[in-house]
């Protein structure tokens, strides 16, 4: 077909892992020790422009990346990184010179994850290029495509391409789950499951002074990476009955074990590191010991950061944010909600 400049734009989200992905199989390239399942945030997100114009031939290909309307070189090395790890898969990029315009719906320097929403972003923008130079292709290869390339980008973000529950990482009682690229959770889960939100607590808005990237090849000799590993799958089984039975306070447990698993796995490597502030202490207890009094189904995941996400089904939403923002509004910086679609 022909190939000329042209415009597309898409929509992705960030998302949150239950279980973590945490550690790469050596020699591989983004390939995950284990499997991880998260939701994807509805209201947290990024939307990018890719404008693809034809290059002369035997000149350098030019990349240019704006966020929020300002050009930003920093991040051109990983997107170069980028379309040189795709190119092998889609091979019509080499006829173009790319601008990339991006803009999120949460704030940038909110230590927000944004390598998720922006990569899969990213990612489903070459697929629509592609999708126009073949006009035969289908949705379902669009999409497991998608998060193949998304994967390339950064490991979690290949989980951003579906709503709702998503699976990457081949695990023994999961059906089609694979290491290439992310499935949506392939079976039926209780109603309670589908209505669930998330409150991000921001205690600190520096960026990560170890970057994801790093904290992964500390997994590759960590003397913990066998335990852990057995206690990821241990997770996801547990994690496979509870969806579908509904047992939100068994839930709420074990993605509070899970995410503690993670921040214990960065405390012990070598080098070691803290992510916790100290307001994120108080946020924990906090939210422990109102929940011992109230009752309220409401329990935290971390990711690899100081920011605390609480969960919680939207029917106890009134009273849980209530307290949220009059308990704990003291120890953040900023609170972005999001509902798990
Ligand atoms: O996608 P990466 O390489 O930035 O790794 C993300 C790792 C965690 O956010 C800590 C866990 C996860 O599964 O999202």
């Amino acid at each position: 077909s022909i190939v000329s400049n042209g415009v597309v734009t898409k929509k992705s989200y960030s998302n949150i892992a239950l279980i973590k992905y945490w550690g790469k199989r050596k020699n591989k390239i983004q390939i995950p020790m284990n499997s991880s399942i998260s939701y994807s945030l509805e209201e947290v997100y990024t939307v990018t422009k890719l404008i693809y114009s034809l290059r002369e031939r035997k000149k350098k290909r030019s990349i240019k990346i704006f966020f929020s309307g300002k050009e930003k070189t920093n991040f051109l090395p990983k997107i170069f990184e980028f379309f040189h790890r795709i190119s092998f898969y889609c091979s019509y990029l080499r006829y173009f010179n790319f601008v990339i315009k991006t803009d999120n719906t949460f704030p940038h320097s909110s230590g927000i994850a944004s390598s998720a929403s922006s990569m899969s972003a990213l990612a489903l923008c070459i697929m629509e290029i592609e999708k126009k130079l073949d006009s035969s292709l289908k949705e379902a290869f669009f999409l497991k495509k998608a998060s193949f390339l998304a994967r390339l980008g950064s490991g979690s973000a290949c989980r951003s391409i579906y709503p709702g529950l998503v699976v990457w990482g081949k695990h023994k009682s999961i059906k089609g789950s694979n290491n290439l690229y992310s499935i949506p959770y392939p079976y039926k889960i209780h109603p309670i499951f589908k209505k669930i939100w998330d409150t991000i607590l921001v205690i600190d808005e520096e960026p990560k002074k170890i970057l994801s990237s790093k904290g992964h090849q500390l997994m590759n000799h960590h003397p913990y990476a066998k335990e852990r590993l057995k206690f990821a799958n241990r997770n996801m089984d547990q994690l496979i009955s509870i969806l579908k039975i509904g047992d939100f306070p068994k839930f709420g447990e074990l993605i509070e074990h899970e995410s503690l698993n993670l921040h214990a796995m960065i405390m012990t490597s070598n080098p070691y590191f803290l992510w916790m502030r100290p307001n994120t202490l108080h946020v924990l207890h906090k939210v422990w010991d109102f929940r011992k009094q109230s009752k309220k189904n409401i329990y935290f995941t971390l990711d690899a950061g100081a920011n605390v996400h609480l969960l919680y089904p939207i029917q106890e939403k009134k009273v849980i944010i209530r307290w949220i923002y009059s308990e704990l509004i003291y120890y953040c910086k900023k609170i972005i909600e999001s509902f798990c679609q």
